[in-house]
């Protein structure tokens, strides 16, 4: 096998026969596989895909049920072939496939790690990205830099060729979370990593959508601060520190509005920039912490009442047990430092058993099913 390449899916049915077929003419000549990681798209992209496996060897699908996320899709994929080099494109045509085989001739001739394919220098460009997102593309390369220790033009990228062995070497480190991967692997690594770029032109989708959001962007952040921090932080916790130091911004401009201003009393306007913090904290929590748990329709409204009861029990643990901490003679600041912490503890446990636990619940129930349907499907 001279080169696998994975291709992380999400909902890309109408990408597929084409990227197939162009993946067939660029790497005629070379014994070649494509590991396609889907996700369980609810467009059927996966069903697509393994009507190709099953009449070309070369095509291969990974069908994971229950689990979302980009960078750890590419992961398994690279994890489930043999090849020394394995190349990770995107499905959806926006990278330009007629360069792998350059990928693969500049990492074995120059006995490299790691080859980036590259946006935004020799001769790639970044196609017909609108203003905001090079900004961003500019800001996350900044940002990444500090992190990889080695310079690159396009650390974002999500297009490069790896050697089997670097993988090996890293894996194990790897965060997984969030889009990029190629930032999660070069900061992994214990020493230097040789690597090459080579340039190529973005293109622009033409069927389907991108699954880039703030959210993914927030899940960057996370990785980054977790590789500053040596791995020590969970991965969850910067999210969660992240939204919950976005409701304590919110409480404390709402309070100050109210008793500057709005001349409340101290307890009232207290309440009111509690209830706004909670309101923010449930739509946030809903949008990152539990993304992929999202509640939708009806639910969300349900949610955000038991949220805010189960809230309610967290704050009056946090006054109670601050109120018992500082008449027993501690500091009025740790006192209220160690309310904080109880009442949070208590709401990220009781939020995630029970605000988002139902609509939990159902996926796994749905996914009985579909366990079931599947089951019979073979015994007929
Ligand atoms: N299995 C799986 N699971 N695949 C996913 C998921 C997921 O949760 N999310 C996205 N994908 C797949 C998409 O189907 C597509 O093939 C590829 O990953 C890239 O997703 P896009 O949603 O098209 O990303 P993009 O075009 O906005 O972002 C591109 O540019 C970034 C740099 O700005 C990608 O190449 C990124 O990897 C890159 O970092
Ligand atoms: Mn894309």
């Amino acid at each position: 096998m001279d080169i696998a390449v994975i291709l992380p899916t999400y909902n890309e049915r109408q990408n597929i026969p084409v990227v197939i077929s162009r993946l067939g003419e660029v790497l005629q000549g070379y014994r070649w596989e494509a590991i396609f990681v889907d996700d369980d798209s609810p467009d059927g992209t996966a069903e697509v895909i393994a009507e190709y496996a099953r009449g070309n060897p070369n095509i291969r699908l990974l069908h994971r049920i229950g689990r979302r996320g980009l960078s750890s899709a590419c992961i398994e994929g690279m994890l489930s072939t043999q090849a020394t080099f394995i190349a990770v494109m995107d499905a959806d045509l926006q990278h330009d496939e007629a360069i792998l085989p350059q990928l693969l001739e500049t990492i074995r001739s120059e006995s490299l790690d790691l080859v980036v394919a590259t946006r935004n220098s020799a001769g790639g460009s970044m196609g017909d990205f609108s203003r905001r997102r090079v900004l961003l593309s500019r800001l996350g390369r900044k940002v990444s830099e500090a992190v990889c220790r080695c310079e690159l033009t396009d650390p974002m990228s999500g297009y490069f060729i790896l050697r089997r062995s670097f993988l090996g070497e890293v894996v194990r480190d790897l965060q997984c979370s969030g889009f990029k991967i190629l930032v999660d692997l070069l900061a992994s690594s214990r020493r230097p990593v040789r690597v090459a770029e080579v340039g190529y032109t973005f293109r622009a989708r033409q069927f389907g959508e991108s699954k880039l959001d703030v959210l993914i962007g927030v899940e960057h952040l996370a990785l980054i601060v977790n590789k500053l921090t040596g791995n020590i932080l969970p991965g969850a916790m910067p999210l969660y520190l992240f939204v919950g130091g976005l409701g304590l911004i919110t409480h404390f401009v709402t309070l100050f509005l109210l008793t500057r201003f709005g001349h409340f009393h101290f307890v009232a306007a207290q309440s009111a920039a509690a209830l706004a913090a909670m309101t923010e904290n449930f739509f946030l929590n809903d949008r990152i912490t539990f993304a992929h748990q999202r509640l939708r329709g009806a639910r969300l409204l349900s949610g955000l009442a038991r949220f805010t009861v189960a809230c309610s029990f967290g704050a009056w643990a946090n006054v109670v047990f601050a109120y018992a901490l500082w008449q027993s003679g501690m500091d009025w600041y740790l006192a209220g430092f160690a309310g904080i912490v109880l009442g949070s503890v208590w709401n990220l446990s009781i939020s995630s058993q029970v605000t988002w636990r139902s609509h939990r619940r159902a996926a796994i129930r749905g996914k009985e099913l579909a366990h079931e349907r599947m089951g019979a499907a073979i015994d007929n």
